[in-house]
């Protein structure tokens, strides 16, 4: 079967005129081809074209469109009325409900009126590619394409091959996303393709910390942002998102692994949802949006507290470069030797808790406290407490941290601080990404910024903090709460124990 989606004049269907259907009827028509769109509601279409030519109107008042372009692309969007008005198209996609029977019943409809050559693309975020082909005739023409909220702005596309696909298939989808001005990535027919299972890293494993009394939802983001890096906090983006949203697609992810604990949804989550606390959407979530924004403060800033202060370091990874760094910045610091009588003892495990640290290296968990290297010091900064650290203590190591002004967040005791938990949490499952063959290494990273926004793919960041090191932390939480969501995968550990980079191929 030839599938040919280069044709100068292919015509396009959009079936569903949604949040995502009319997005995509947009990128279509501003990519200069005849879009065909079709709802099941009355007046769906209309809505569509409506919100589009407003939006399309607000880029020529920007200057970013001329009037004529904007009229252009209105005059190749075409409602219909009727599916079997789309036979004309070559590509028909589908961005119905998430419901495996409708999306089924409108394909095998498509199948009547579509010449055979034509391609099904579904957007679905959740159901098997492979399983809505199973409904139709002729399974080799179906095929995944999925855009990400709001296709005129986002990027990405995934282009998804059921297992029964042409072979041709992927490739002339590829073709197809290039032709619309977005860039794809090819993924395998599995749960959550690459976005979405990558994604199950950072809210799921804040929200443990948050459930474990380590830190709270404020202290987290402010450290994702500003420590690592993030555009957004994790609470801020379960907020953005939706609760309901997000906790169905853990569950989903969850469901579809059979149980794999690495995709453990929060128990906290689902009832924070059967109590509507939804987000931006319900007006309150990890943070209140009915009235003045969140303005609390963290539990500690910057320490005013005169310098010198004396602190004595362990002399372990990161304890030479922690020395190195107070010292210059006017702390008395003492490097490995034996700890002076008074004063704060800082250690800078991997993966290990402050009180683990303080036990194996024979230090009085009272004046113990662990500072979080693997990120450096580029921002904000982690001080971990044991559960006996004295609060004198804790000031003065405070002070110590923040000289230069730079604020500091104490958090409860962790195996892998915030930092390094969430970091290495989204490195491990970017290499589970990597192993089940979903994608390719270079495009699991491409995907996951692009579709994600992290400032660095999963593979890229494993390898920028040292695979030897992510492999530590995840060794570190595994061996502390013996819990097998933490356990590395082979792909992660072979690549640690060679020294070659994430992105090896076997
Ligand atoms: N919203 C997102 O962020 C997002 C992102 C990627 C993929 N998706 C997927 O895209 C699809 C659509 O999602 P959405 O957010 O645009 O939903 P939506 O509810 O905004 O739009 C769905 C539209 O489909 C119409 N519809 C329902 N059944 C139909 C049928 N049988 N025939 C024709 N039209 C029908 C509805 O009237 C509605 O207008 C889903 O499969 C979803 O999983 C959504």
């Amino acid at each position: 079967m030839a599938l040919e989606l280069s044709r100068p004049d292919l015509v396009v269907a959009i079936l569903g005129a949604g949040t995502m259907g009319r997005g995509i009827a947009q990128v279509c028509a501003q990519a200069g081809l005849t879009t065909l769109l079709f709802d099941s509601r009355d007046g769906a279409v209309k809505d569509a074209i409506a919100l589009i030519e407003k939006g399309l109107e607000g880029q020529v008042s920007k200057g970013r469109m001329t009037a004529s372009a904007r009229q252009a692309v209105l005059d190749r969007l075409k409602p219909i009325r009727a599916v079997d008005e789309a036979k004309g198209a070559g590509i028909a996609i589908e961005a119905i409900v998430e419901d495996l029977r409708a999306k089924r019943e409108l394909f095998r409809e498509l199948e009547k009126h579509l010449a055979p050559d034509a391609v099904l693309a579904t957007n679905t975020s959740s159901l098997s590619v492979t399983a809505i082909a199973a409904g139709c005739a002729r399974p080799e023409r179906v095929g995944g394409l999925h855009f990400f909220n709001p296709p005129p702005l986002m990027r990405l596309v995934e282009v998804i091959g059921g297992l029964r696909s042409d072979p041709t298939m992927v490739e002339a989808l590829v073709g197809f996303v290039k032709r619309i001005n977005k860039h794809p990535i090819v993924a395998a027919d599995t749960p959550g393709f690459v976005v979405n299972h990558a994604g199950r890293a950072y809210g799921p494993e804040a929200l443990r910390i948050v459930a474990q009394g380590i830190a709270s939802p404020r202290e987290v983001d402010l450290l994702m942002k500003e420590a690592a890096g993030f555009r957004m906090g994790p609470f801020e983006l379960l907020d953005l998102v939706g609760g309901d949203v997000t906790h169905a697609v853990m569950v989903s992810i969850f469901e579809q692994y059979f149980g794999e604990p690495m995709y453990q949804p929060s128990a906290q989550m689902a009832v924070r949802v059967a109590g509507g606390l939804l987000g931006r959407k319900s007006k309150q979530g990890f943070y209140n949006y009915d009235g003045p924004p969140t303005t609390s403060p963290p539990t500690n800033a910057v320490q005013t507290q005169p310098l010198p202060i004396s602190v004595w370091i362990a002399e372990e990874d990161g304890g030479r470069e922690l020395a190195g760094w107070l010292n210059a910045a006017g702390v008395k610091a003492q490097l490995g030797g034996k700890p002076a009588a008074e004063g704060p003892c800082f250690v800078t495990p991997l993966g290990e808790d402050a009180s683990n640290a303080a036990v194996r290296l024979g230090l009085d968990p009272a004046r113990t406290l662990a500072v979080d290297m693997l990120g450096g010091f580029a921002g904000r900064r982690t001080l971990m407490k044991t559960p006996l650290t004295k609060a004198e203590i804790i000031g003065e190591a405070v002070a110590a941290l923040s000289a230069g002004n730079v604020p500091v967040t104490v958090i409860n005791d962790s195996p892998g601080f915030v930092v390094q938990r969430l970091l290495a949490m989204i490195v491990n499952i970017g290499t589970h990404i990597a192993e089940l063959r979903i994608a390719a290494p270079s495009d699991i990273d491409t995907a996951v910024e692009l579709g994600l926004n992290y400032p660095k793919g999963p593979l890229a960041l494993g390898d920028a903090l040292g695979v030897a090191r992510v492999l530590a932390v995840l060794d570190g939480m595994h061996a502390v709460t013996l819990d097998p969501k933490y356990r590395a995968t082979p792909w992660l550990r072979r690549r640690a124990r060679l020294g070659v980079s994430l992105r090896t191929l076997d």
